[in-house]
């Protein structure tokens, strides 16, 4: 069970709202309801009213008759003092139908009524399911505003092809059923949804490679942001592995530890433990390159030198692109771009495409307080749907919500697209004998 806000605007789809409440409400979610003015026209509050148990709001400046409550929950014992505790206390924030002059405001954080208001106050997933006339949804203007809205990372739900409303058009525009709907926000719900039994592995330091019997070509991770990442999957229920190469900080509570000491040792743990991961977040700062013919012994001072021998350097074996190669369907793949100056998103962009993986965690290592061998990180997660976020100067663990929380994001999306995939398949007919615009 989970608080699920509602947010209705103007268009004929409002009527699968009122089926999209009630089918929430009886899997056992307590749900509010926000319209916008012009929803009223088409579905009246009363709806609403009946099917959650709750008073349904569309004006900013009407008092909450049950002071920001969802249902199920104990009075309030005061008006609470901003008229947005609804969205402040959403688990998930649903906007079905989203109008194309809905979505507009969203894309450029207007805020001029609550369900607007609402959306920029909510910290939860925020899940927008459009539903308009084909061309207005195929304008470059509305188009452009999604694109914007899911570099946010807000979940886009595609809309259905169909029969619209307007006499003989067919085209996408189309809500998706209820059922969808409220599967996409079962699948995005509360930060540990989803992660129990799912099986993480991370990797976590940075390798070393051998000169000869004791030197060898290292670089400063400590280990602090896999850690990071596998203390908060863990804490999320996940079944956590890391493969940690020359950690220097200690192993989170909970989780399983293989140590490594170079790529190649790196690469044959991850080859082993990727096959049964759903997830694997790449953490780990894997040398690009090794010493040729490390010494057999202690290389001495005496000794012809070293280059060309022990520090002629080759390549190693790209570990996270050999795993992306032979990857199945469903698992998240995520890399880290350490990036030394230079236009890093540019960079991590690339990696995104060269490395065939779901998402990018850029980092610029030039800055000394963040990234290697640093308590803190700022980084841009780069993600394959287009979607862009930024996780400004914070402690790692910050850094891994935000990770864990783009993984989950990127999970319920596939779930969605599969919810999408078999609809069209066994749904297309059933859904084209119903009308509506953009319904
Ligand atoms: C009969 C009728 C049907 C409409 N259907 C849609 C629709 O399906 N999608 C849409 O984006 N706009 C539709 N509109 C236009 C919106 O209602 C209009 O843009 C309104 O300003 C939306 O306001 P809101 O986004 O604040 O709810 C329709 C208008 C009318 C009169």
């Amino acid at each position: 069970m989970a608080r699920l806000l509602l947010g209705v605007s103007g268009g004929v789809a409002a009527y699968k709202a009122l089926e999209t409440a009630r089918l929430a409400v009886k899997r056992g979610h307590a749900v509010r309801v926000i319209q916008t003015p012009a929803s009223t026209r088409f579905v009246g509050a009363a709806s609403f009213q009946a099917l959650t148990g709750a008073p349904v709001l569309s004006d900013e400046f009407e008092r909450d008759p049950d002071r920001g409550r969802y249902p199920g929950e104990p009075p309030a014992e005061r008006t609470p003092i901003s008229h947005l505790a609804l969205a402040e206390r959403a688990e998930v924030y649903l906007i079905a139908p989203a109008s194309a002059n809905t979505i507009a405001k969203l894309a450029h954080g207007q805020a001029d009524n609550l369900l607007t208001a609402a959306a920029l106050a909510v910290t939860c997933p925020l899940i927008v399911a459009p539903a308009m006339n084909d061309r207005m949804y195929a304008h470059p203007a509305t188009q452009a505003n999604l694109e914007l809205l899911r570099r946010r990372g807000t979940v886009v739900l595609p809309p259905g092809e169909g029969e619209l409303a307007s006499h003989g058009e067919h085209g996408p525009g189309r809500l998706p059923e209820p059922e969808r709907l409220v599967a996409s926000c079962e699948a995005l719900l509360s930060r540990g949804a989803g992660w129990a039994g799912t099986r993480v592995l991370v990797t976590a330091g940075g390798t070393r490679e051998p000169i000869d019997a004791v030197r060898y070509i290292g670089n400063r991770s400590s280990g602090r942001m896999g850690f990071a990442l596998a203390a908060e999957a863990a804490s999320r229920g996940a079944d956590v592995t890391v493969v940690a190469a020359a950690v220097t900080v200690p192993a989170p509570p909970g989780v399983a530890v293989v140590e490594v000491q170079t790529a190649a040792e790196l690469q044959r743990a991850c080859d082993r433990i990727f096959e049964q991961s759903d997830v694997l977040l790449m953490a780990a700062a894997v040398a690009d390159f090794r010493p040729a013919q490390p010494g057999l012994g202690k290389v001495k001072k005496g000794d012809p030198p070293l280059a060309p021998g022990p520090l002629e350097l080759v390549l190693t074996e790209d570990v996270i692109a050999g795993l992306a190669a032979r990857r199945r369907p469903g698992q998240v793949l995520v890399a880290f771009a350490a990036e030394h100056g230079g236009d890093a998103i540019a960079e991590g962009v690339c990696k995104l495409e060269r490395k065939d993986v779901d998402a990018v965690v850029v980092n610029d290592v030039s800055r000394p307080e963040i990234g290697f061998d640093a308590a803190d990180n700022e980084v841009v997660i780069l993600s394959r749907d287009g979607a862009q976020r930024s996780v400004s100067l914070a402690g790692k663990e910050r850094v891994a919500r935000a990770v864990l929380d783009e993984v989950q994001r990127l999970r319920a999306l596939e779930r969605t697209d599969e919810l999408q995939r078999g609809g069209e398949r066994d749904g297309a007919g059933r859904e084209r004998s119903r009308a509506g615009a953009g319904a």
